[in-house]
Formats: C-alpha cells, sequence, structure tokens
C-alpha cells in the first residue's frame, strides 16, 4: 500500500506509550483490589485480552439463538401491512415484489396490500364488539408483559456470561421490542378500549423484574412466556390474528434459553434445590391463579376455558421448570396435582353440574402450526429435567436446534 507516512515525534510517542501502561497497570490494579474486597471493581464483564466477553465465545448459544432468530426474523411490512411498520430492506421488497408478479390476477387480488381502515373493516366483519373487546383484553394482558420481556431481558444482558449468551439474549431483547411495538398496533387495530394491567399482572411483572439475577430467566423465559405462547397458540387460528404464529415461534424460542444457557454455565444445587428459591418461584407465580380468574369470562366469549388453558400453561411450566433446573416446592406431579384439585374445587362452587376432570392434561392451542411447534417443545424429556439434552433440541427450526 502506498501511503505518504506523516511525521511524529517519536519521543513524545514513546513517553505516551510509557503514561499508558503505567496507567493502565494502576486501573487494572485498583479494579482487581476492589473486587476482591467485594466493593466493585470493572462494570463489564468483557475480557479484552481475549477479545470475548468473560465466559468466552460459546458458539453452540449464539448458533443457537442469535444466528437462528436472524433466520427467523420476520418484518411486521410482510406480515401486517396493514400496520404503520416500513421495515422491509430494498432486498427483502424485491423479493416481495417478485413474487407479487408471479401471482395470477386473483391471486395479486386476495394479496393486494391491505389498508389499516380494510383490516379494521375485515375485523369487524368477523367479530361481534363484544368480541372484539375479548380478544383485546386477552392479547393486551400480554402485551403490557412484553414491555416487561424487552426491559428483563435487556437486564439479563447484564447477568449472562459469554459472548454467544451475550449474542443470544441481545436477539431476545430486539424481538421483545419488536413484539411489543407490533402487538400494540395489532391491539388498538380492533378499535376498542384497551385496559390498564390488572393488579395481577402488575403483581407477576414487577416480581419478574425485581427477581435475581437469573431467576429473572424463570419469571421471564418459562413462566410469562409460557402464558404468552399459549395465550398466541389460543388465538393464532383466529381471522385476522394469522401473525400471532410468528410471535409463538419467537416465544418458542426464548422458552428454550435457559436450558441451553445451563448446558454450559450450570446452576449450582443450592441454586437449583435451595428450599428459599422453591418458594420464591411458587410465589412469583401465584398472581397468575387470580389472574386467570380475571380472564375467565373474556376467555368463555372467545369459545376457551380458562381451566383448561391455566392448566396447560401450568403443564408447560412445570415441565421447563424442571428441565432448566429451577426446581419448584414440590415435584412436578404433586404441583400439577395440587393446582387441579385447586381448580375443580373452584369449579365445584362456580359451575352448576361440575365433574371432576383433569385440567392439566388439557391444551387450547388450535392451529395446526402452533401445535406442531409446541409439540416439539414440550414433548416429555428422558428424565424429567436438567440436562435432558436431547428434549431440549427439537428437530426442527423452533427453539434449540441449530
Ligand atoms: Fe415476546
Ligand atoms: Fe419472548
Amino acid at each position: 500500500m502506498d501511503v505518504d507516512e506523516l511525521p511524529v515525534n517519536r519521543k513524545a510517542a514513546t513517553i505516551n506509550r510509557a503514561i499508558e501502561e503505567t496507567v493502565n497497570r494502576a486501573v487494572r490494579t485498583r479494579d482487581r483490589v476492589l473486587r476482591k474486597l467485594g466493593l466493585g471493581g470493572r462494570a463489564a464483564d468483557y475480557d479484552d485480552l481475549h477479545y470475548e466477553f468473560i465466559g468466552g465465545a460459546n458458539d453452540e448459544m449464539r448458533r443457537k439463538h442469535y444466528d437462528k432468530s436472524l433466520r427467523l426474523l420476520w418484518k411486521a411490512e410482510a406480515a401486517a401491512p396493514w400496520s404503520s411498520f416500513r421495515d422491509l430492506g430494498a432486498a427483502e421488497r424485491a423479493i416481495h415484489d417478485m413474487a407479487e408478479q408471479s401471482l395470477s390476477a386473483t391471486e395479486k387480488q386476495a394479496r393486494a396490500r391491505v389498508t389499516s381502515a380494510d383490516f379494521r373493516a375485515e375485523l369487524d366483519r368477523h367479530y361481534t364488539p363484544r368480541q372484539k373487546q375479548a380478544i383485546v383484553n386477552v392479547l393486551s394482558a400480554i402485551g403490557h408483559g412484553e414491555a416487561y420481556a424487552w426491559l428483563v431481558s435487556a437486564a439479563n444482558l447484564r447477568d449472562v456470561q459469554s459472548s454467544g449468551a451475550k449474542a443470544a439474549v441481545t436477539m431476545q431483547v430486539l424481538e421483545e421490542a419488536k413484539h411489543f411495538v407490533v402487538l400494540r398496533e395489532v391491539v388498538q387495530a380492533f378499535g376498542v378500549p384497551v385496559p390498564r394491567q390488572s393488579a395481577w399482572e402488575y403483581l407477576l411483572l414487577e416480581g419478574v423484574l425485581r427477581a435475581d439475577g437469573l431467576e429473572k430467566f424463570y419469571g421471564m423465559n418459562v413462566l410469562v412466556e409460557t402464558i404468552a405462547l399459549s395465550i398466541f397458540g389460543a388465538l393464532a387460528h383466529l381471522p385476522g390474528l394469522e401473525i400471532l404464529r410468528l410471535f409463538h415461534l419467537d416465544e418458542a424460542r426464548h422458552t428454550a434459553l435457559p436450558q441451553n444457557y445451563f448446558k454450559d454455565f450450570p446452576m449450582t444445587r443450592r441454586q437449583q434445590l435451595g428450599r428459599g428459591a422453591r418458594r420464591r418461584r411458587l410465589r412469583m407465580a401465584l398472581p397468575t391463579l387470580p389472574l386467570i380468574l380475571l380472564l375467565e369470562e373474556d376467555l368463555a366469549v372467545l369459545g376457551i376455558d380458562a381451566f383448561e388453558f391455566a392448566g396447560s400453561v401450568l403443564r408447560k411450566v412445570v415441565l421447563l421448570s424442571e428441565r432448566a433446573g429451577f426446581m419448584l416446592p414440590a415435584p412436578g406431579p404433586v404441583m400439577l396435582g395440587r393446582f387441579n384439585a385447586l381448580f375443580n374445587l373452584y369449579c365445584r362452587l362456580t359451575r352448576p353440574g361440575h365433574q371432576a376432570r383433569d385440567f392439566m392434561a388439557a391444551d387450547t392451542s388450535k392451529d395446526e402450526v402452533v401445535a406442531q411447534v409446541e409439540q416439539e417443545i414440550f414433548a416429555a424429556a428422558p428424565n424429567g429435567h436438567r440436562h435432558a439434552k436431547r428434549a431440549s433440541t427439537p428437530r426442527r427450526e423452533v427453539a434449540g436446534s441449530r
């Protein structure tokens, strides 16, 4: 390479290097001592000597979550052309246009760009005002959850070790941001009042955001994400809500994040099994019970039995918790048995002629695409929990496989 080198004062350069070396030694020694004394130290968990975050490269985690999220990345403009999003790149738009050109006249008409007014009119054709309000009440509950998912995943970025895990969590932050802003527009398109967070959602989500370190993985990726994907799964077959399949697929990937992370950075036995931690996990989940009672009416309007819905959520939560190593106060089947007894008791008191049944065996996801994704994630783990490698790496492009 031909460059006209500029003259430099060599002596000044040598002095500057020496000053830097002295300050470098002082700064790093100070931070090492402060860390040893438990008084802080370096704020970033970054290892600049190895050009990696502390914890190493962890390329497997990067491949399973960062690379895959980018492969499966969806754009709101293509999935909801009626929305205000204009997020397609030039190349994506060209592919989109090419695909449009190859369609027949009738197909083109069917796929014509739907405006916001068209979409609203379509919703009005399909739903009564009460049904629209029920959908908004149920969807906005998880819409508020998306706001917290965005904040919690951003907080987790500081708690996970390794470059691969940070890349994986970064994709979750991006996807939760997209979920929040896109779902907000979907909900608003229904044109009915959007309710505030209920007290139970408030308590649940604040509890998750306040949880210690990677217990946030339990609160968000296991508990809240399972509720979210179950809601998306129960509604994705409804007209105008097909976009929820995309949300569902992202949430499915997020629920696999803890178990994939703990394969490389396992929790200690105390973290998994400590009595306090197990009790806190149950306490964190408790607001979901009154939340279900509150949503019973709206779910019923949509033909969904609230206790079947809750039973399927709890079954999935218990499976994912134990698989990741977040043990609960009692083994899974015992926990589920207790919840089932409680649900049946409530139904005996409030539903005339109620016959005792196993709500924990129910499934409220009706959409085929959704059902296939769920079958792969929630297939029973061979040994119940923790390092159940085969069960935690589903075959398709869903959660953990490459
Ligand atoms: Fe989300
Ligand atoms: Fe998520």
